[in-house]
Protein backbone atom coordinates (compact mmCIF):
# COMPACT_ATOMS: atom_id res chain seq x y z
CA UNK A 1 0.00 0.00 0.00
CA UNK A 2 1.31 3.44 -1.20
CA UNK A 3 2.11 6.00 1.81
CA UNK A 4 -0.41 9.27 2.30
CA UNK A 5 1.31 11.60 -0.57
CA UNK A 6 2.67 14.28 2.46
CA UNK A 7 3.42 17.49 0.51
CA UNK A 8 4.00 21.20 1.08
CA UNK A 9 1.97 22.52 -2.45
CA UNK A 10 -1.47 21.73 -2.85
CA UNK A 11 -0.37 20.14 -6.37
CA UNK A 12 2.31 17.59 -6.67
CA UNK A 13 3.46 16.27 -9.90
CA UNK A 14 5.30 12.50 -10.47
CA UNK A 15 6.33 13.53 -13.83
CA UNK A 16 7.73 16.39 -15.53
CA UNK A 17 5.23 19.55 -16.26
CA UNK A 18 5.52 23.06 -18.72
CA UNK A 19 6.63 25.22 -15.97
CA UNK A 20 10.20 23.36 -15.35
CA UNK A 21 10.20 22.54 -19.18
CA UNK A 22 14.34 23.04 -19.10
CA UNK A 23 14.47 24.76 -22.75
CA UNK A 24 11.98 27.86 -21.53
CA UNK A 25 13.96 30.94 -21.87
CA UNK A 26 13.59 31.54 -18.39
CA UNK A 27 15.71 28.57 -17.10
CA UNK A 28 18.58 28.84 -19.88
CA UNK A 29 21.68 28.21 -18.51
CA UNK A 30 23.32 29.90 -21.72
CA UNK A 31 26.50 31.15 -20.75
CA UNK A 32 26.71 28.98 -17.49
CA UNK A 33 28.86 26.05 -17.06
CA UNK A 34 27.09 22.89 -15.40
CA UNK A 35 28.96 20.91 -13.28
CA UNK A 36 27.28 17.45 -12.02
CA UNK A 37 28.65 14.67 -9.90
CA UNK A 38 27.18 10.99 -10.15
CA UNK A 39 26.93 11.37 -13.63
CA UNK A 40 27.43 8.05 -14.84
CA UNK A 41 24.29 6.79 -12.06
CA UNK A 42 20.45 7.47 -13.11
CA UNK A 43 20.02 10.29 -11.50
CA UNK A 44 23.14 11.85 -13.10
CA UNK A 45 22.79 10.61 -15.85
CA UNK A 46 18.70 12.29 -16.78
CA UNK A 47 20.16 15.37 -15.08
CA UNK A 48 22.51 15.95 -17.92
CA UNK A 49 20.53 15.01 -21.02
CA UNK A 50 17.81 18.37 -18.62
CA UNK A 51 20.58 20.86 -18.34
CA UNK A 52 21.86 20.08 -22.24
CA UNK A 53 18.32 21.35 -23.14
CA UNK A 54 18.79 24.38 -21.30
CA UNK A 55 21.41 25.23 -23.71
CA UNK A 56 24.98 25.79 -20.99
CA UNK A 57 28.33 27.41 -22.35
CA UNK A 58 29.75 23.79 -20.96
CA UNK A 59 28.45 20.43 -19.28
CA UNK A 60 31.12 18.90 -16.81
CA UNK A 61 30.14 15.07 -16.27
CA UNK A 62 32.36 13.53 -13.42
CA UNK A 63 31.40 9.97 -12.55
CA UNK A 64 34.15 6.63 -11.43
CA UNK A 65 32.86 4.38 -14.21
CA UNK A 66 34.47 5.65 -17.25
CA UNK A 67 32.30 3.31 -19.13
CA UNK A 68 28.87 4.73 -17.67
CA UNK A 69 29.85 7.94 -18.16
CA UNK A 70 30.22 7.31 -22.25
CA UNK A 71 26.64 6.25 -21.69
CA UNK A 72 25.75 9.79 -20.12
CA UNK A 73 27.52 11.25 -23.55
CA UNK A 74 25.87 9.03 -25.72
CA UNK A 75 22.58 10.27 -23.75
CA UNK A 76 23.49 13.56 -23.87
CA UNK A 77 23.99 13.97 -27.46
CA UNK A 78 21.14 11.73 -28.74
CA UNK A 79 19.37 14.91 -27.65
CA UNK A 80 21.92 17.41 -28.29
CA UNK A 81 24.22 17.19 -30.01
CA UNK A 82 25.58 21.09 -30.04
CA UNK A 83 26.65 20.75 -25.75
CA UNK A 84 30.04 21.42 -25.40
CA UNK A 85 30.57 18.30 -23.15
CA UNK A 86 33.69 17.47 -20.99
CA UNK A 87 33.96 14.05 -18.69
CA UNK A 88 36.27 12.79 -15.89
CA UNK A 89 36.68 10.07 -13.76
CA UNK A 90 37.32 10.27 -10.22
CA UNK A 91 36.65 9.86 -6.59
CA UNK A 92 35.20 12.23 -4.45
CA UNK A 93 36.69 10.89 -1.62
CA UNK A 94 40.09 11.60 -2.84
CA UNK A 95 40.66 15.66 -2.90
CA UNK A 96 43.85 15.58 -4.63
CA UNK A 97 42.59 13.94 -7.66
CA UNK A 98 39.44 15.89 -7.25
CA UNK A 99 41.05 19.19 -6.76
CA UNK A 100 42.82 18.27 -10.22
CA UNK A 101 39.95 17.80 -12.02
CA UNK A 102 38.55 20.98 -10.83
CA UNK A 103 41.08 23.28 -11.86
CA UNK A 104 41.45 21.52 -15.34
CA UNK A 105 37.98 22.73 -15.06
CA UNK A 106 38.77 25.84 -13.94
CA UNK A 107 41.45 26.23 -17.00
CA UNK A 108 39.11 25.49 -19.37
CA UNK A 109 36.23 27.22 -19.27
CA UNK A 110 37.51 29.96 -16.33
CA UNK A 111 34.85 28.85 -13.25
CA UNK A 112 31.83 26.94 -12.35
CA UNK A 113 28.28 28.25 -12.78
CA UNK A 114 26.45 25.49 -11.44
CA UNK A 115 27.22 22.27 -9.85
CA UNK A 116 24.84 19.33 -8.68
CA UNK A 117 25.97 16.75 -6.72
CA UNK A 118 24.38 13.51 -7.66
CA UNK A 119 26.86 11.20 -6.43
CA UNK A 120 25.83 9.07 -3.64
CA UNK A 121 25.72 5.56 -1.96
CA UNK A 122 23.10 3.31 -0.12
CA UNK A 123 25.00 1.48 2.79
CA UNK A 124 23.88 -1.51 3.89
CA UNK A 125 20.72 -1.47 4.81
CA UNK A 126 20.22 -3.38 8.29
CA UNK A 127 18.80 -2.28 11.60
CA UNK A 128 21.02 -0.52 13.74
CA UNK A 129 21.42 -3.48 16.45
CA UNK A 130 22.84 -5.26 13.89
CA UNK A 131 25.25 -3.22 11.92
CA UNK A 132 29.07 -3.80 11.88
CA UNK A 133 30.77 -0.71 13.11
CA UNK A 134 33.84 -1.50 11.88
CA UNK A 135 32.65 -0.94 8.16
CA UNK A 136 29.68 1.76 9.26
CA UNK A 137 31.67 4.73 8.42
CA UNK A 138 32.40 3.19 4.91
CA UNK A 139 28.47 4.29 4.13
CA UNK A 140 29.42 7.90 5.58
CA UNK A 141 32.43 8.42 3.77
CA UNK A 142 31.19 9.33 0.30
CA UNK A 143 28.32 11.12 1.21
CA UNK A 144 30.26 13.08 3.90
CA UNK A 145 34.22 13.20 2.85
CA UNK A 146 32.65 13.16 -0.88
CA UNK A 147 30.45 16.62 -0.34
CA UNK A 148 32.62 17.93 1.84
CA UNK A 149 35.53 17.79 -1.10
CA UNK A 150 33.29 18.61 -4.16
CA UNK A 151 32.62 21.63 -1.94
CA UNK A 152 35.86 22.61 -1.57
CA UNK A 153 37.27 21.69 -4.98
CA UNK A 154 33.96 24.06 -6.05
CA UNK A 155 34.84 27.39 -3.97
CA UNK A 156 38.82 26.75 -5.11
CA UNK A 157 37.43 27.12 -9.11
CA UNK A 158 34.99 30.37 -8.13
CA UNK A 159 37.52 32.83 -6.82
CA UNK A 160 36.01 35.71 -8.99
CA UNK A 161 32.33 34.99 -7.51
CA UNK A 162 34.24 35.16 -4.06
CA UNK A 163 35.66 38.55 -4.77
CA UNK A 164 32.41 39.95 -5.90
CA UNK A 165 30.29 38.51 -3.32
CA UNK A 166 32.88 40.50 -1.28
CA UNK A 167 32.98 43.60 -2.65
CA UNK A 168 28.89 43.68 -2.49
CA UNK A 169 29.43 42.80 1.08
CA UNK A 170 31.84 45.72 1.69
CA UNK A 171 29.52 48.15 0.12
CA UNK A 172 26.45 47.32 2.02
CA UNK A 173 28.60 47.67 5.29
CA UNK A 174 29.96 50.86 4.47
CA UNK A 175 26.72 52.41 3.62
CA UNK A 176 24.97 50.76 6.69
CA UNK A 177 27.48 52.33 8.30
CA UNK A 178 26.85 55.78 7.07
CA UNK A 179 23.27 55.41 7.68
CA UNK A 180 23.68 54.57 11.03
CA UNK A 181 26.20 57.18 11.75
CA UNK A 182 23.81 59.94 9.83
CA UNK A 183 20.62 58.75 11.95
CA UNK A 184 23.35 59.33 14.96
CA UNK A 185 24.36 62.69 14.28
CA UNK A 186 21.06 63.76 13.82
CA UNK A 187 22.60 66.57 10.81
CA UNK A 188 21.68 64.64 7.93
CA UNK A 189 18.66 65.86 5.66
CA UNK A 190 15.66 64.38 5.21
CA UNK A 191 16.12 63.50 1.72
CA UNK A 192 20.05 62.75 2.17
CA UNK A 193 18.36 59.96 5.27
CA UNK A 194 15.95 58.37 2.41
CA UNK A 195 18.45 58.68 -0.33
CA UNK A 196 20.95 56.43 1.82
CA UNK A 197 18.16 53.92 3.15
CA UNK A 198 17.16 53.53 -0.53
CA UNK A 199 21.05 52.57 -1.52
CA UNK A 200 21.12 50.06 1.60
CA UNK A 201 17.61 48.68 0.74
CA UNK A 202 19.18 48.09 -2.65
CA UNK A 203 22.87 47.05 -1.35
CA UNK A 204 21.10 44.78 0.67
CA UNK A 205 19.10 43.19 -2.01
CA UNK A 206 21.80 42.87 -4.24
CA UNK A 207 23.38 40.46 -1.57
CA UNK A 208 20.85 38.04 -2.13
CA UNK A 209 21.98 37.40 -5.63
CA UNK A 210 24.87 34.86 -5.68
CA UNK A 211 26.73 33.89 -8.91
CA UNK A 212 27.46 30.62 -7.96
CA UNK A 213 24.77 27.71 -7.28
CA UNK A 214 25.39 24.48 -5.07
CA UNK A 215 22.81 21.96 -5.76
CA UNK A 216 22.63 19.45 -2.96
CA UNK A 217 20.59 15.98 -3.87
CA UNK A 218 19.81 14.11 -0.93
CA UNK A 219 16.86 12.54 0.57
CA UNK A 220 12.61 13.26 2.28
CA UNK A 221 14.31 10.26 4.44
CA UNK A 222 16.08 12.93 6.78
CA UNK A 223 12.58 14.84 7.56
CA UNK A 224 10.02 11.81 7.75
CA UNK A 225 10.17 9.14 10.61
CA UNK A 226 12.59 6.88 10.32
CA UNK A 227 12.39 3.72 8.11
CA UNK A 228 13.72 0.34 9.55
CA UNK A 229 17.33 -0.30 8.21
CA UNK A 230 17.71 2.95 6.34
CA UNK A 231 19.86 4.58 10.06
CA UNK A 232 22.95 4.68 8.38
CA UNK A 233 22.03 6.45 4.52
CA UNK A 234 19.83 8.37 6.11
CA UNK A 235 21.76 10.01 9.18
CA UNK A 236 24.67 10.40 6.86
CA UNK A 237 22.48 12.39 4.44
CA UNK A 238 21.48 14.13 7.19
CA UNK A 239 24.89 15.51 8.13
CA UNK A 240 25.61 16.17 4.68
CA UNK A 241 22.48 18.29 4.58
CA UNK A 242 24.25 19.91 7.76
CA UNK A 243 27.86 20.12 6.51
CA UNK A 244 26.74 22.06 3.57
CA UNK A 245 24.25 24.60 5.93
CA UNK A 246 27.82 25.68 7.99
CA UNK A 247 29.84 25.69 4.57
CA UNK A 248 27.17 28.03 2.91
CA UNK A 249 27.31 30.42 6.28
CA UNK A 250 31.18 30.24 6.27
CA UNK A 251 31.04 30.97 2.26
CA UNK A 252 28.01 33.55 1.43
CA UNK A 253 28.92 33.76 -2.15
CA UNK A 254 27.53 30.68 -2.66
CA UNK A 255 23.95 29.41 -3.24
CA UNK A 256 22.98 26.26 -1.55
CA UNK A 257 19.54 24.32 -2.75
CA UNK A 258 18.71 21.12 -1.20
CA UNK A 259 16.56 18.80 -3.49
CA UNK A 260 15.08 15.57 -2.25
CA UNK A 261 14.90 13.78 -5.86
CA UNK A 262 11.37 11.97 -5.14
CA UNK A 263 11.85 8.37 -5.73
CA UNK A 264 12.86 6.89 -8.66
CA UNK A 265 13.84 3.69 -10.48
CA UNK A 266 17.62 3.30 -10.43
CA UNK A 267 20.64 1.75 -9.24
CA UNK A 268 20.44 2.52 -6.01
CA UNK A 269 16.53 2.24 -5.75
CA UNK A 270 17.30 -1.54 -7.52
CA UNK A 271 19.35 -2.15 -4.72
CA UNK A 272 17.52 -1.38 -1.84
CA UNK A 273 14.35 -3.14 -3.54
CA UNK A 274 16.63 -5.99 -3.04
CA UNK A 275 16.00 -5.79 0.99
CA UNK A 276 12.73 -3.52 1.73
CA UNK A 277 9.85 -2.25 -0.09
CA UNK A 278 9.41 1.11 0.68
CA UNK A 279 5.69 2.20 0.34
CA UNK A 280 6.23 4.58 -2.19
CA UNK A 281 5.43 4.62 -6.00
CA UNK A 282 8.25 5.25 -8.16
CA UNK A 283 7.99 8.96 -10.04
CA UNK A 284 9.10 9.89 -13.78
CA UNK A 285 12.98 10.57 -13.74
CA UNK A 286 11.70 13.30 -16.21
CA UNK A 287 10.23 15.07 -12.88
CA UNK A 288 13.85 14.58 -11.22
CA UNK A 289 15.80 16.13 -14.08
CA UNK A 290 13.97 19.38 -14.94
CA UNK A 291 13.05 20.16 -11.55
CA UNK A 292 16.79 20.21 -10.92
CA UNK A 293 17.14 22.89 -13.77
CA UNK A 294 14.79 25.05 -12.57
CA UNK A 295 16.10 25.09 -9.10
CA UNK A 296 19.32 26.40 -10.80
CA UNK A 297 17.71 29.28 -12.47
CA UNK A 298 16.64 33.15 -11.52
CA UNK A 299 13.31 31.95 -10.72
CA UNK A 300 14.55 29.97 -8.05
CA UNK A 301 16.48 32.44 -6.26
CA UNK A 302 14.39 32.51 -3.12
CA UNK A 303 15.08 29.28 -2.33
CA UNK A 304 18.65 29.59 -0.92
CA UNK A 305 18.95 27.80 1.65
CA UNK A 306 16.13 25.49 1.58
CA UNK A 307 14.86 22.02 1.46
CA UNK A 308 12.49 21.78 -1.31
CA UNK A 309 11.40 18.22 -2.98
CA UNK A 310 10.97 17.54 -6.96
CA UNK A 311 7.49 16.89 -6.95
CA UNK A 312 6.08 19.91 -5.66
CA UNK A 313 4.33 22.69 -7.91
CA UNK A 314 6.91 25.30 -8.87
CA UNK A 315 4.01 28.33 -9.07
CA UNK A 316 2.80 27.45 -5.58
CA UNK A 317 6.36 27.50 -4.05
CA UNK A 318 6.53 30.98 -6.15
CA UNK A 319 3.68 32.31 -5.13
CA UNK A 320 4.54 31.43 -1.08
CA UNK A 321 7.86 33.71 -1.98
CA UNK A 322 7.40 36.56 0.69
CA UNK A 323 6.08 33.85 3.23
CA UNK A 324 8.83 31.53 2.91
CA UNK A 325 11.55 34.41 2.79
CA UNK A 326 9.96 36.47 5.25
CA UNK A 327 11.11 36.46 9.00
CA UNK A 328 9.45 34.60 11.19
CA UNK A 329 10.33 33.81 14.89
CA UNK A 330 11.80 30.26 15.61
CA UNK A 331 13.65 28.16 12.55
CA UNK A 332 12.98 29.60 8.91
CA UNK A 333 10.54 28.36 6.51
CA UNK A 334 11.68 24.65 4.49
CA UNK A 335 15.15 24.90 6.80
CA UNK A 336 15.75 22.40 9.10
CA UNK A 337 14.86 22.81 12.82
CA UNK A 338 13.95 22.13 15.73
CA UNK A 339 10.24 22.29 16.96
CA UNK A 340 9.32 24.21 19.30
CA UNK A 341 12.40 26.10 19.49
CA UNK A 342 13.15 29.11 20.44
CA UNK A 343 10.28 30.29 22.36
CA UNK A 344 11.63 33.44 24.13
CA UNK A 345 14.52 35.52 23.43
CA UNK A 346 16.19 37.25 26.19
CA UNK A 347 13.30 35.92 28.20
CA UNK A 348 10.94 37.48 26.39
CA UNK A 349 8.23 35.04 24.83
CA UNK A 350 8.31 35.57 21.02
CA UNK A 351 5.96 37.41 18.87
CA UNK A 352 2.99 35.12 17.21
CA UNK A 353 3.66 32.29 19.56
CA UNK A 354 0.79 31.15 22.15
CA UNK A 355 0.68 32.82 25.34
CA UNK A 356 2.64 31.07 28.11
CA UNK A 357 0.48 28.28 30.22
CA UNK A 358 -1.22 29.49 33.63
CA UNK A 359 1.66 26.68 34.90
CA UNK A 360 4.77 28.26 33.58
CA UNK A 361 3.51 31.94 34.79
CA UNK A 362 2.83 30.18 38.29
CA UNK A 363 6.20 29.67 38.35
CA UNK A 364 7.67 32.72 37.33
CA UNK A 365 5.62 34.77 40.14
CA UNK A 366 6.51 31.93 42.73
CA UNK A 367 10.25 31.50 41.95
N1 LIG B 1 16.89 6.87 -6.43
C1 LIG B 1 16.12 7.45 -5.55
O1 LIG B 1 14.91 7.17 -5.43
C2 LIG B 1 16.71 8.48 -4.62
C3 LIG B 1 15.86 9.03 -3.63
C4 LIG B 1 16.38 9.99 -2.78
C5 LIG B 1 17.69 10.42 -2.95
N2 LIG B 1 18.49 9.88 -3.92
C6 LIG B 1 19.86 10.40 -4.05
O2 LIG B 1 20.10 10.72 -5.41
C7 LIG B 1 21.50 10.64 -5.70
C8 LIG B 1 21.71 9.85 -6.99
O3 LIG B 1 21.30 8.51 -6.76
P1 LIG B 1 20.84 7.50 -7.92
O4 LIG B 1 19.55 6.94 -7.48
O5 LIG B 1 20.98 8.12 -9.25
O6 LIG B 1 21.93 6.35 -7.71
P2 LIG B 1 22.98 5.68 -8.70
O7 LIG B 1 22.38 5.42 -10.02
O8 LIG B 1 23.53 4.54 -7.91
O9 LIG B 1 24.11 6.81 -8.86
C9 LIG B 1 25.04 7.10 -7.86
C10 LIG B 1 26.15 7.92 -8.46
O10 LIG B 1 27.06 8.29 -7.43
C11 LIG B 1 28.39 8.02 -7.90
N3 LIG B 1 29.30 7.79 -6.77
C12 LIG B 1 29.13 6.96 -5.72
N4 LIG B 1 30.18 7.03 -4.89
C13 LIG B 1 31.05 7.92 -5.44
C14 LIG B 1 32.33 8.41 -5.08
N5 LIG B 1 32.94 8.01 -3.97
N6 LIG B 1 32.92 9.31 -5.89
C15 LIG B 1 32.32 9.73 -7.01
N7 LIG B 1 31.11 9.32 -7.41
C16 LIG B 1 30.48 8.41 -6.64
C17 LIG B 1 28.25 6.80 -8.77
O11 LIG B 1 29.36 6.68 -9.60
P3 LIG B 1 29.73 5.28 -10.36
O12 LIG B 1 28.43 4.65 -10.74
O13 LIG B 1 30.50 5.74 -11.53
O14 LIG B 1 30.50 4.47 -9.37
C18 LIG B 1 26.97 7.16 -9.51
O15 LIG B 1 27.28 8.03 -10.56
C19 LIG B 1 22.14 10.03 -4.47
O16 LIG B 1 22.72 11.05 -3.68
C20 LIG B 1 20.96 9.41 -3.71
O17 LIG B 1 21.22 9.34 -2.33
C21 LIG B 1 18.02 8.91 -4.75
Amino acid sequence: MSAPVLSYTKEVYRQTYKDIDPTLSGLSTEGKVVLITGASGDIGRATAVAFAASRPKALVLLGRSEEKLQETKKSVEASQKAVTLKLYTADLCIDKDTFEIFEEVKKTFGRIDVLVHCAGILPTVVPLAKANPTTFIDGYKTTIVGTLVTAQAFLRVNETAQEAYQKKLENFQELDTALKTAKESGEAETAQLEQLKKQCQEAKQALRHKDITFINVTTAGIVYPPFHGMGAYVSSKMAAVKLLECFAAENKCVRLHNVHPGFLRTAMSEKLSKTMQLPFKYDDISLTSDFLVWIASPEAEFLDGRLVFAAWDVKQLKARQNFIIGEKPGTEELCLGFKGFPRYENGILLDGLEEESEAEKQIETTS
